[in-house]
């Protein structure tokens, strides 16, 4: 699989050429955004959507689309779970469900093809459920199915814009910390240009093992964590700290206004990558941090997510500055609706490095 990101890195960083030698502004998510479609669809999928060359509206529309999420209807949920099994009686949806049958149907196309098509193996997600798909078994007179068709659906869909949105949102909110903090941009190339010197090829095990990057890439994601808070149903009535949770209420764990408690972070709004070294990371409270959520219902694509960002930016920052021109918009007015995302896109330029 990191075959496949690199080579849909290094197509995004070739797009990223013409528009860096014309000075061009750039809507920084558009480029990230490409680059995530390509490798959702290329390793969960084996399909090159080739959306970084040529990028197609609809889908670009509907990745986007899927997570605008109604206030009202947020609101109305959060003051009245309750109403959740009506609402879905009542076919109302949480998500633009005319977003996800699009990416419902791209999924069924895909697997109606290999379903009919050659018996060519694919060492994807895709492939893999397929093969749990096979334990379905008749055991007497009773079928024990193990994944239904639809569950089977619903995970790769599930998978592919889960990972999409969240991956190139937290590259372009780490693209701006850069533009904005051009210090910490300086020392994270100095440290990509030791551990991959003259234009060596990424190897995973040395990209995952970059001190510095990792830093940069946690401390991006306390400022803007792509999923912005998580709930719990409680399973039995609990006291913590004095307060009863019964059975059954919904808890919610706001992600976004933890990481920037200045109870837990000193200087809560400053970019600083230095809170996560090896040295500092210790005094970070335990459930104080979590962009990838925590336990058992954590996010399945974290190892995934990780290596993807870190290597678009390392491919990127071996070339290029991130700049920040006269349409960055410092500070950034946020959205409240759906996922985390500015009111207006963020905007930058990018420089081909002095040793370009
Ligand atoms: C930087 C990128 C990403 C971030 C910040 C992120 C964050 C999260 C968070 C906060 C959750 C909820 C966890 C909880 O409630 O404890 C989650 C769930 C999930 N994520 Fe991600 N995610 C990212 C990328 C991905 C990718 C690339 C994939 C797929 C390859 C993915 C697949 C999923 C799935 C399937 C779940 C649901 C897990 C479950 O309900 O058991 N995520 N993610």
């Amino acid at each position: 699989m990191f075959k496949l990101m690199k080579f849909h890195s290094s197509k995004m960083v070739k797009s990223l050429k013409e528009r860096a030698q014309k000075n061009e502004v750039i809507t920084i998510k558009e480029v990230f955004g490409s680059y995530s479609i390509d490798i959702m669809g290329s390793c969960i999928l084996s399909v090159d959507m080739d959306v970084t060359n040529s990028p197609s509206e609809q889908l670009v529309y509907h990745a986007n689309n899927l997570f605008k999420i109604s206030i009202p209807f947020f609101m109305l949920l959060g003051f009245f779970p309750f109403l959740t099994p009506v609402l879905n009686w009542l076919g109302v949806s949480f998500f633009s469900k005319s977003s996800f049958a699009f990416f419902r149907n791209i999924v069924e196309k895909i697997r109606q093809d290999r379903k009919n098509g050659s018996d060519k193996k694919h060492a994807d997600f895709l492939q893999y459920l397929t093969q749990v798909q096979s334990n379905n078994t008749f055991k007497g007179e009773t079928y024990e199915q193990v994944l239904s068709d639809h569950e089977l659906l619903c995970m790769l869909v599930m998978f592919v814009v889960g990972g999409f949105d969240t991956s190139a949102t937290t590259l372009a909110f780490l693209a701006y910390n850069l533009a904005l903090n051009p210090d910490v941009m300086s020392r994270l190339q100095e440290e990509i240009d030791t551990t991959f010197p003259d234009n060596a090829p990424v190897e995973f095990e040395a990209l995952m093992q970059m001190e510095y990057l990792d830093c940069v890439v946690n401390e991006s994601l306390r400022l803007y964590p792509p999923i912005a808070r998580t709930d719990r149903v409680a399973k039995e009535t609990v006291t913590v700290k004095g307060i009863t949770i019964p059975k059954n209420m919904t808890v919610m764990v706001p992600f976004y206004a933890l990481h920037r408690d200045p109870e837990l972070w000193p200087e809560p709004e400053q970019f600083k990558p230095e809170r996560f070294s090896k040295e500092n990371k210790e005094q970070i409270q335990a459930y104080s941090y979590m962009p990838f959520g925590v336990g058992p219902r954590n996010c399945v694509g974290m190892r995934f997510a990780q290596a993807a960002v870190k290597l678009a930016i390392v491919d990127v920052l071996r070339h290029y500055s991130f700049c920040v021109c006269e349409e960055t918009e410092i500070p950034l007015e946020m959205s409240y609706k759906g996922m985390m995302a500015p009111v207006r896109p963020i905007k930058l330029r990018v420089q081909p490095r002095s040793t370009e």
